[in-house]
């Protein structure tokens, strides 16, 4: 089960001290559970993070990358090789954030495959809008998504998909769960051997909800994991 904290364009150096009640917290909690925590702060507090995290059993991830694998041109730029050299083990891609500045599939298909190349696991978001989703259309899109995003990736092992439908992020709403159910089941029929997990709207309160939703692999969570306390409840809730 995986609950991996996404805390976008949030974080300065001292929000690096609220991870240490989740590390003490999970230290015990692990225990004989099969869970994993990936924090993925913004880029400026990857290697600080990473430092911090070295002796712990939580892992580090990053928010995006160039689709260049190999050093560049590129200012403001960072690619997978530089996100590993510096402590990341994972990286979101495709996060609808991006998609709605211009990502598009084949911009992301290029980043998942820099990514795995650089030896980064890849959390691949994908979901629908409040306009596709009233169209009836969200398993075509998500469909869509998939085939582009991992056109000609051969080994899709190293890949989370993360399903986050564009109208729950950030707004307090979740899908219906005989609908997420059935949507999630619909990623895993296609993706046979991969995690699935859930993102939007996470939170202490509807995670009892959501938890009944038996195929779910986990969580990405925004909002709710730059709070340690909230981000243990989801966790805590999650098992009790
Ligand atoms: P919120 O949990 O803040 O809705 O964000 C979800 C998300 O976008 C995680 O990637």
């Amino acid at each position: 089960m995986y609950f991996i904290a996404n805390w976008k364009m949030f974080g300065g150096l001292n929000s690096l001290n609220t991870i240490d009640k989740v590390v003490k917290f999970f230290k015990a909690f692990k225990k004989n559970r099969s869970i994993k925590i990936i924090y993925c702060p913004p880029s400026t507090l990857i290697s600080l993070m990473s430092k911090k995290l070295e002796k712990t059993n939580i892992e580090i991830g990053a928010q995006n990358c160039h689709e260049q694998e190999s050093y560049g041109a590129f200012t403001g730029s960072i690619n997978s090789k530089m996100l590993k050299n510096i402590g990341a083990n994972y990286v979101i891609i495709g996060h609808s954030e991006n998609r709605q500045s211009g990502e598009s599939n084949q911009l992301i298909n290029l980043k998942i495959k820099s990514a795995l190349k650089s030896g980064l696991k890849v959390i691949f978001c994908i979901g629908e809008t409040l306009r596709e989703k009233r169209k009836k259309i969200t398993k075509k899109i998500l469909d869509k998504q998939l085939k582009l995003g991992l056109n000609k990736v051969n080994s899709k092992k190293n890949i989370i998909i993360a399903y986050e439908p564009v109208w729950s992020i950030g707004t307090g709403l979740i899908p219906k769960s005989d609908d997420l159910y059935e949507t999630v089941n619909f990623i895993k029929k296609k993706m046979r051997k991969n995690k699935v997990l859930y993102g939007g709207s996470v939170n202490p309160k509807n995670i009892n909800d959501l938890k009944s939703i038996n195929n779910i692999d986990g969580y990405l969570i925004g909002g709710a994991s730059q709070d340690p306390k909230k981000f243990i409840d989801i966790i805590k809730k999650r098992y009790s």
